[in-house]
């Protein structure tokens, strides 16, 4: 069991309300810092292709003031490996991308990519990033991460998210097993995508998972409430199921 699961906050949407009117306001680098003084271990970040939030400038700024592990999100181009072989983040989470989709759709299909996968993660890895593939909770994916030498991967837990009733059961018990089988292979198991407060304990309860990266909730949920005491509540949340699993 990892002894501690790990929030990454994913502050994508603060830069999403601030391209909203073009200005520099709300500065995702204040979100940042918010989040860690209210509990992220973590910041996440995705420069998507056609930086319809997080800009470059927003990655530089991150880099260059976080005391905090910072997870870049990007496209597995030689646009984003430049970009990031530069700024060396901690992490580097390697994520599908397409131009039309509203948000990241589905997991990378590592196992039909094993060769070019292979050279790229090596190339970060080379650079001193940790290299996560966010994947489907798909042993075989899982089995690919660790032919491609990533030696960490983040479960899609959308489908979970969006199902109900006893489909929403299979997803978790999907996302378990897949931890199980990542962890036993020599993964480190991260999850994330669409959590939420009413989502949350039940994948925190997943013993073998090391983080969860949440974003979209907590910065809608951060206009009624505030974002530090949204992040506390989400933390409390994921602490609470832990303590229930461990008992
Ligand atoms: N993890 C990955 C790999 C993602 O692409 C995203 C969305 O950018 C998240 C986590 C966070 O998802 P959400 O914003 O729905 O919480």
């Amino acid at each position: 069991m990892a002894a501690y699961l790990r929030l990454g906050v994913n502050i994508d949407h603060v830069a999403t309300i601030r391209n909203a009117r073009g200005g520099a306001a709300p500065d995702p680098l204040r979100a940042a810092q918010l989040a860690v003084s209210a509990g992220a271990d973590g910041i996440t970040a995705h420069l998507r292709e056609d930086r319809r939030h997080i800009r470059d400038a927003d990655m530089e700024r991150l880099m260059a003031a976080l005391t905090v592990p910072l997870n870049f999100e990007m496209a597995a181009t030689a646009e984003m490996a430049a970009i990031a072989t530069r700024l060396r983040p901690h992490a580097a989470c390697l994520v599908p991308e397409k131009r039309e989709e509203r948000t990241t759709e589905g997991g990378l299909d590592v196992a039909g990519n094993i060769p070019a996968l292979r050279d790229y993660c090596a190339s970060l890895a080379a650079a001193g990033m940790r290299v996560s593939l966010f994947v489907e909770a798909d042993p075989r994916q899982l089995d690919a991460a660790v032919a491609v030498g990533a030696p960490v991967v983040e479960l899609h837990t959308g489908t979970y998210c969006e199902a109900e009733g006893e489909a929403r059961g299979r997803e978790l018990a999907r996302l378990a097993a897949a931890s199980r089988h990542g962890a036993a292979i020599g993964l480190e198991v991260h999850a994330g995508h669409g959590l939420a407060f009413d989502t949350v304990g039940p994948v925190a309860a997943i013993p073998e998972l090391a983080e969860l990266n949440i974003g979209h909730f907590l910065i809608g949920e951060a206009v009624f409430q505030g974002l530090g005491p949204a992040i506390a509540e989400m933390r409390r949340l994921m602490d609470a199921a832990r303590a229930r699993q461990a008992a």
